[in-house]
């Protein structure tokens, strides 16, 4: 409830979840944008549950990201994950934080398009690299050359997300500041385009 009060402009979260209807709020970018912590407070400033499409997988394979990859390649991973994030863009409406490789997919790209509202979250890559240091949970980074991968993927990728509905740039600073241009941005994207 605070964090409602405290990032949004009044009858902002009404306007947003009415022209919203049953569609997700996907969050892209790269590992390290902060797609979960700040996805988890737009649903709670929003007041719909969030989902983290790679805790789904985790859940749905009873395995951890790395021991999936170690086991069965990465091709087997990408394949579960666009099962399970088409089954959470079912799911709507809530927040959905994907895994920095959901949205290179061309068939969960034209799902996003039909079931949400996509939002890029961008982030230099020092600021990806400082924040992924913190965790070795990434297998692609399980490199002697993290930086290198970083920005080769980053390269690879960035056309894709900028493909997103809205691109807000993730910067140091106060959560609940992101969470409120991010608001400001839905409410004005959903406003000048009012179909589902
Ligand atoms: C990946 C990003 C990870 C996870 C997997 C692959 C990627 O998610 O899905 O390790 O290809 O960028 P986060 O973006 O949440 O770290």
């Amino acid at each position: 409830m605070e964090a409602r009060q405290a990032v949004a402009e009044s009858g902002q979260i009404e306007r947003v979840l009415a022209r919203l209807g049953t569609r997700c709020i996907v969050l892209v970018g790269m590992m390290g944008a902060g797609k979960t912590s700040i996805g988890r407070r737009l649903a709670n400033a929003l007041h719909l549950p969030f989902v983290d499409a790679d805790a789904e997988i985790e859940k749905a394979a009873n395995q951890s990201i790395p021991e999936i990859f170690a086991e069965y390649g990465e091709a087997y991973f990408r394949d579960g994950e666009r099962r399970v994030v088409a089954r959470l863009l079912a799911d709507g409406p809530q927040v959905v934080a994907t895994g920095g490789g959901a949205f290179i997919c061309e068939e969960t790209r034209q799902r996003c398009r039909e079931q949400s509202v996509t939002i890029w979250l961008k982030a230099e890559v020092s600021v990806l690299l400082e924040r992924v240091r913190k965790k070795a949970n990434r297998p692609l980074l399980d490199d002697p050359d993290p930086e290198g991968v970083m920005r080769r993927l980053l390269a690879e990728r960035e056309r894709f997300y900028a493909l997103a509905d809205l691109s807000i740039a993730s910067r140091e600073g106060p959560h609940h500041a992101l969470v409120g241009e991010i608001l400001g941005a839905l409410d004005a994207f959903l406003n000048e385009r009012r179909d589902p």
